[in-house]
């Protein structure tokens, strides 16, 4: 791209950011990056007070060209780490793709990161499903700006499992985390523990990873994140579905694998869209861990939903396959409500519940391996104990006129909490949410993990046999006119936290709201 485009370009983000009409752009809008020269501001530390911590490190948030598809590079917005100190595999870059790098961190360590925003507009980095105090926990209330460093400090207190980080910039145009996530933002991040190491998983090169999203490419591979006019209306209610589906940065591929078996870790790390993962044979999805770490047993599944945002661990056994052999890993058809009609609106060469390949296994060699899976997997951690006197919150939510959708009536409101939304350090509460919408909403609480209690109504037909409810949850999957309660207890930290619905198009358009932990 020559150098005049791309000031050119340069122009149009920084006017798309600062009016907040970025949705409404006609299609053809660009990723662009802007000039270094950054100054570096050193704001205070956030979290720990100790000066001893067993991890620290730089995660940087800046524009880079990658290669995505064959042919010119794109340009996105990532993240690059430097570890400063702590052990080798803490960081693992992803180089060749626009995902941030996979930290890995194990239960108990105190970590330091040094959060610098070279971006041309506000950031902030949410560490998706991790218990910490309100002030590290990257919330839109406390943006960096560009050119500022922001040092936040926490303890890893959570349990093992696969958790992600990713940008919740929400400024006074509307929320950024829907732009800012699909430029690039986010990456992995896994705690490991004792119980979990103690199982003896799949490990290296027979754990897989993998994030799915979605994205839309324009001619020269340039991303485009919404369309215009009537798509665009549609992207914003629907939430964004792009036309191609990407893993772990790519293109899916092919994984040339042996005959054994393996640990498969899946991040829906998409805008919107929601999958429905099953293996090409027809055999049944082994599904193992959730969003906060493994299931008590295994679970068997024909397939498995996969949420924005959310987790799944699976297990399989490729041991009976002979080299040569393939098996793929899909997304299989659906039906979601009222998104299930997209395909009809015209435009989307993918639409909301297709079928399409996620990652390919070739057998390519055989080896002698029995690793039985263990009928016992994750059972140190008690779900949390409710019976009928523990208190109920209710959340309707319910749409509101070309506005999106609201909870109880209310969109974001910065810090404003009302008196419904503030609980009391220490309690368990039931949440309720009630989907009176035509449209399934991904709801996500920040700063804990909790349990599904259970579900009512709905007409989720085609995804029913596969919503994991056992387990740890940060995120549910609330289907059109269903009611799902999960228990949860506030824990250890008081202070402000989010909730919100993770389909990042609804949530940057206001349904999202701060609530409060009272001490
Ligand atoms: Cu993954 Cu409030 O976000
Ligand atoms: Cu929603």
């Amino acid at each position: 791209m020559s150098r005049e485009k791309s000031v050119h370009r340069r122009t149009v983000l920084r006017a798309a950011a600062g009016t907040g009409v970025l949705l409404t752009l006609s299609p053809g809008l660009l990723l662009t990056g802007c000039d270094g020269g950054v100054k570096a501001v050193e704001s205070e530390t956030l979290g720990l007070d100790s000066d001893e911590y067993d991890v620290e490190l730089n995660l940087h948030a800046m524009p880079d060209s990658v290669p995505i598809l064959p042919g010119a590079p794109s340009e996105v917005w990532r993240y690059r780490a430097e570890l400063l100190k702590g052990p080798q595999n803490t960081v693992t870059e992803n180089p060749d793709s626009y995902l941030g790098p996979t930290i890995r961190l194990r239960h108990g360590q105190t970590v330091k990161i040094h959060i610098h925003n070279e971006l041309p507009e506000d950031t902030t980095v949410h560490w998706h499903g991790l218990h910490v105090p309100s002030d590290v926990d990257g919330q839109p209330r406390l943006p960096i700006r560009p050119g500022e460093t922001m040092t936040v400090g926490f303890e890893v207190l959570d349990r093992a499992g696969l958790f992600w980080y990713h940008s919740h910039a929400h400024g006074k145009q509307g929320g950024r985390v829907g732009f800012q996530s699909y430029a690039g933002l986010a990456g992995l991040l896994i705690v490991e523990d004792e119980e979990e190491a103690g199982l003896k998983l799949p490990s290296g090169d027979n754990e897989l990873l993998l994030v799915l999203q979605d994205r839309t490419f324009a001619g020269n591979n340039e991303l485009v994140y919404m369309g215009g006019g009537m798509g665009s209306m549609m992207d914003r209610m629907h939430g964004f579905i792009g036309d191609r589906v990407l893993a772990n940065g790519a293109p899916p591929t092919t994984r040339k694998v042996a005959t054994r078996p393996y640990r498969i870790r899946v991040l829906n790390g998409s805008n919107a869209r929601i999958y429905k993962l099953a293996w090409s044979d027809g055999r049944p999805v082994t599904v193992i861990g959730a969003d906060g770490g493994l299931l008590q047993e295994p679970e068997d599944r024909p397939y498995a939903v996969l949420a924005p945002a959310q987790r799944l661990d699976i297990w399989v056994d490729l041991s009976e396959f002979q080299p040569g052999d393939a098996l793929e890993l899909i997304s299989d058809r659906f039906r979601a409500g009222m998104m299930g009609g997209m395909g009809m609106m015209g435009s989307n060469a993918l639409p909301l519940g297709s079928r399409f390949p996620l990652a390919r296994l070739e057998v390519a060699e055989s080896v002698e391996a029995s690793e039985p899976l263990p009928a016992q997997l994750g059972v140190q951690r008690q779900k949390i104990p409710v019976n009928r006197n523990t208190r109920i919150r209710s959340f309707e939510l319910s749409p509101v006129m070309m506005r999106g959708f609201a909870i109880n009536g209310r969109r974001f409101d910065g810090t404003n909490v009302a008196d419904d939304e503030k609980v009391r350090l220490g309690d368990t509460e039931i949440w309720e949410f009630h989907n009176s919408t035509p449209m399934p909403h991904p709801m996500h609480i920040h700063g804990l993990q909790f349990n599904v209690v259970g579900r009512r109504g709905g007409n989720s037909d085609s995804l029913q046999q596969g919503l994991v409810d056992s387990g740890w949850h940060d995120t549910v999957l609330v289907m059109p006119r269903e009611t799902v309660q999960v228990a949860m207890k506030f824990e250890r930290f008081d202070g402000l936290y989010i909730y919100h619905c993770h389909n990042m198009e609804h949530e940057d358009a206001g349904m999202m709201r701060y609530f409060q932990v009272q001490g």
